[in-house]
């Protein structure tokens, strides 16, 4: 098949998700569901205008298109805080699903016309890139959307295997190579690449994540209480934000009772890995385990180094992409798997559900590898950077229930502010160790 082919397929796929999320009413679209989330229609017509301004307009501000200068400025991410979104003269939601398809139909035109090995292919795959993380944080806003749900609880997911919750398996030390280059991941960002060789102490790793289970016993013994367990950073958030369980979670009585999942509120279920925690509370809880936070380079080696073969698998489980069996991608079940849904996708060293499920909080900060060098979007990771102004973020792994299987990779890097908790994130553990 020609790579357009399959970029068509997933052109198509992220627009029948991000359509799918925007199903609603007018009133419902333009609404802002908390300040850390835009409306759902600035979403839609900012996905729109990146796929316009990339691949349209060839990222050339001055070059014209479709919408005035005006209106274009209004999806400008960097210039519009999500809080204020809601107040921009935003398209109507008719027009921003017309704009949307209009540019779709050009975008379609254009890639009929490229040869297999031109350039642009690649920045087609960064805009299907873009497009589902966007879908993402959409439903990541829904989910704080208060009143009667919007979307049913979703599909089902393979029964767990609850006997391998807190249970670790060994990385032992030496060389790996870390990160992905374009001949080996055509489709990888910036942030990725280049492959290169670090040497990694032994460790110990989460054969799976943390469960609520797990978790409730933290929030049983006082770990939210209790100073000690907390970084000083940490606790001075605890302490501001009030926080006493993981978002969504609702307290009975000081006790977890249950939990409020896209407005449905339902038993938290004790081996589903937890998620909506802050990097910091990540760090408490691994505190109070006895264990810590992996690194993410750490992570990377867990998931994808085969010690067997001396290189790196392209996933977890191996090369084939993948299917319900090995992973809970693509959004459709709204809620991580029970811990060892998984047994087929578990990586060289036995580590299950790499990818999908919660995203992983890391110790790192965001770095670039060396040698990195920006991508066409010059923007897209450089100004998150550590040593930048806002280089507070720490980076997770691993991908989240939400992420489409056409965009993970287990060299994909995603990064947050350590306060964050509306997001799908959860917690891996990780131990030293002199194997
Ligand atoms: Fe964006």
């Amino acid at each position: 098949m020609r790579p357009h082919e399959t970029l068509a397929d997933e052109l198509a796929r992220a627009r029948d998700r991000t359509l799918h999320l925007v199903d609603f009413d007018d009133e419902e679209v333009r609404r802002q569901y908390d300040p850390l989330m835009s409306p759902l229609v600035w979403d839609l017509a900012h996905i729109g205008q990146q796929e316009e301004f990339w691949l349209l307009r060839g990222g050339d501000a001055n070059r014209p298109g479709l919408l005035t200068p005006q209106v274009d400025s209004l999806y400008d991410a960097f210039v519009h805080s999500r809080a204020a979104r809601v107040d921009l003269p935003l398209l109507p939601p008719t027009e921003a699903r017309a704009y949307c398809a209009t540019v779709r139909g050009k975008v379609l035109d254009m890639l009929d016309t490229l040869p297999d090995d031109h350039p642009e292919l690649f920045t087609v795959g960064m805009v299907i890139s873009h497009e589902n993380q966007h879908d993402e944080t959409m439903l990541a806003a829904l989910n704080l959307r208060a009143g009667a749900p919007l979307l049913d609880c979703g599909a089902a997911l393979p029964a767990g295997r609850p006997e391998v919750a807190g249970t670790s398996v060994p990385v032992p030390g030496g060389p790996f190579v870390l990160g992905v280059d374009g001949a080996s991941e055509p489709f990888s960002l910036d942030n990725e690449r280049p492959a290169h060789v670090v040497d990694v102490p032994s460790f110990r790793i989460g054969r799976v994540p943390v469960t609520n289970g797990e978790w409730r016993q933290f929030v049983d013994d006082g770990g939210y209480r209790q100073r000690r367990w907390w970084s000083e950073d940490g606790w001075a958030h605890r302490q501001a934000a009030g926080l006493t369980a993981p978002l969504f979670w609702n307290l009975d009585g000081g006790c977890a009772g249950s939990r409020t999942r896209f407005g449905h509120v339902e038993d938290i279920p004790d081996d589903e890995p937890v998620q909506h925690v802050t990097f910091f509370e990540a760090e408490a809880y691994a505190a109070w385990a006895g264990a810590r936070l992996p690194t993410e380079i750490e992570w990377e080696k867990a998931c994808a180094w085969d010690p067997a073969t001396g290189s790196r698998r392209r996933f977890p489980w191996g090369a084939t992409p993948p299917t319900s069996r090995l992973a809970n991608l693509d959004g459709q079940a709204r809620r991580p798997a029970p811990v060892g849904a998984y047994p087929d996708g578990a990586s060289a060293y036995g580590a299950e559900q790499m990818l999908g499920d919660v995203w992983e909080w890391t110790t790192s900060r965001l770095r670039p590898w060396p040698g990195f060098s920006p991508m066409v979007y010059e923007r897209y990771s450089q100004p998150f950077f550590e040593g930048e102004t806002t280089g507070d973020y720490r980076v997770l792994r691993g991908g989240s229930w939400a992420v489409s299987a056409d965009i993970l990779r287990p060299s994909f890097r995603n990064w947050d502010h350590p306060i964050r908790r509306q997001i799908f994130s959860g917690v891996r553990l990780a131990w030293d160790s002199h194997v």
